[in-house]
């Protein structure tokens, strides 16, 4: 199966040659620290080595409790937000069809909640379960995330007064931190199921922990090939040459790019399969590397949609601007667009040709005229969408994020300026001691 792979040809006049050289430079001093473990943000280094080290013990509980929830339910409710969230759903929405929950299927159907304080959403959601078997999925880290925690306790209460409170006890799964924080307390203390987020590996490189691979199993995608093309990413990705690592690439020339004014990367797909994993990335990159007065903004579109939106700011705005398109090189589906004979609508000329054909050249025309219009681009192609090629390209991101924070000379491991808003709302919340 061929890998997912980095094309940079529309980088030509932005990024010399003599540039790349310079990165590598940088880049060969860094990845000693990173290998050494001498960076800065060190003790959350873990997930370097996650996909060789994950033992098959637990991979196995993670599928058997997942096919226990499976046979248990109707409706699976997985509650975090941040890392403790988006990794599963970018997976989820990524290899399921697109309307999933709609379909009529094996696999539970799968929510999200505890990523918003939002009351509409919440009732919209009981009103969704009502009459339906539910599982749950509480996941925290920390385990005193206020949006996680107060969803939680609500639906702790629903679901206590349904099941009873010792029903709930195979209802109810926890995914938290090995012995700190009210979750694991409320975990050990009401006898839920726990699995453990490990203490090296923050949030948003979690995916590929209980985290992401819980929910991720539940909705019936093998954690198996996800964790294989990982590991195949793990190998490709320790390599020092920029030709042979696709993740230093992308790092050296998003870095090059920035010193040079570029300081907003668009992350732009042409699948709403891929709209969470815009967001996992945009995370992802985000928080590790908005910090110290520096970073590259990362936002994401969703073409051709936002070509119709965002489109003219990208070609004619502030030239501030590089863009990465993440590219589905096959889609599943074969859709051709009929002849008509009238051709009222003059599309003829597009009779017999496969939409994805279409969507592929709407593609290279968007790329070919941002890079006219000086943005420089890079394409992430993605052969299929398999969980093998997923498995890759979450280790490819968290590579190149390394990487970039490290050259920018920010830790990207820690979120410092995330309490910030925490402590405001605390003391309007007037919660004790804030
Ligand atoms: O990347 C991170 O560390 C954060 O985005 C966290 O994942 C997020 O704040 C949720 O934290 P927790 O898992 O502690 O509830």
């Amino acid at each position: 199966m061929p890998d997912i792979k980095l094309i940079s040809k529309n980088c030509k006049g932005f990024v010399s040659a003599e540039e790349l050289k310079a990165v590598s430079k940088a880049i060969k001093l860094v990845h000693k620290e990173l290998k050494d473990k001498k960076c800065p943000g060190n003790d959350y280094i873990g997930w370097l080595n996650l996909p060789s080290a994950m033992p098959d013990k637990l991979v196995e509980d993670i599928e058997d409790t997942a096919k226990r929830i499976r046979k248990n339910c109707d409706v699976f409710i997985s509650l975090g937000i941040g890392g403790s969230y988006l990794g599963a759903r970018a997976c989820i929405e990524f290899i399921k069809p697109n309307f999933a929950n709609e379909l009529k299927s094996e696999s539970p159907k799968v929510y999200f909640s505890g990523h918003n304080l939002s009351s509409d959403y919440l009732q919209d959601l009981f009103n969704v379960i009502k009459k339906k078997k539910v599982v749950i999925n509480v996941i925290s880290k920390s385990g005193t995330t206020t949006e996680t925690a107060v969803v939680f306790r609500i639906l702790k209460q629903y679901m206590e007064k349904i099941y009873g409170k010792n029903g709930v006890k195979d209802r109810i799964i926890a995914t938290t931190d090995s012995s700190s924080g009210a979750l694991r307390k409320l975990a050990e203390t009401e006898g839920y199921k726990a699995f453990i987020i490990p203490d090296d590996v923050g949030g948003r490189f979690s995916v590929l922990t209980p985290v992401g691979l819980l929910p991720i199993a539940v909705a019936g995608i093998s954690i198996k090939e996800l964790l294989k093309g990982a590991r195949d990413f793990e190998k490709k990705c320790a390599m020092l040459s920029l030709d042979a690592n696709p993740a230093y690439k992308y790092a050296g020339i998003r870095h090059i790019l920035y010193k040079k004014g570029k300081v907003i990367e668009v992350l732009s797909s042409f699948h709403p399969s891929l709209r969470y994993l815009g967001e996992w990335w945009k995370q992802l990159f985000g928080e590790s590397e908005g910090k110290d007065g520096k970073g590259i903004f990362p936002a994401a579109c969703e073409f051709t949609t936002d070509l119709h939106s965002m489109g003219q700011m990208i070609q004619d705005g502030q030239r501030n601007i590089f863009e990465t398109f993440l590219i589905i090189e096959k889609s599943q589906a074969t859709i051709k667009v009929p002849e008509f004979k009238d051709n009222i609508d003059g599309l003829n000329y597009l009779s017999g040709k496969d939409l994805d054909y279409i969507n592929y050249k709407a593609y290279e025309a968007t790329a070919g005229a941002h890079y006219d219009g000086k943005v420089p681009n890079l394409s992430i192609v993605i052969p299929k969408r398999t969980a093998f090629h997923l498995g890759q390209l979450f280790y490819f991101f968290e590579k190149a994020t390394a990487m970039s924070g490290l050259l920018s000379g920010v830790n990207p491991f820690n979120q410092p300026g995330v309490e910030a808003y925490k402590k405001k709302m605390f003391k309007l919340l007037g919660k004790p001691g804030a």
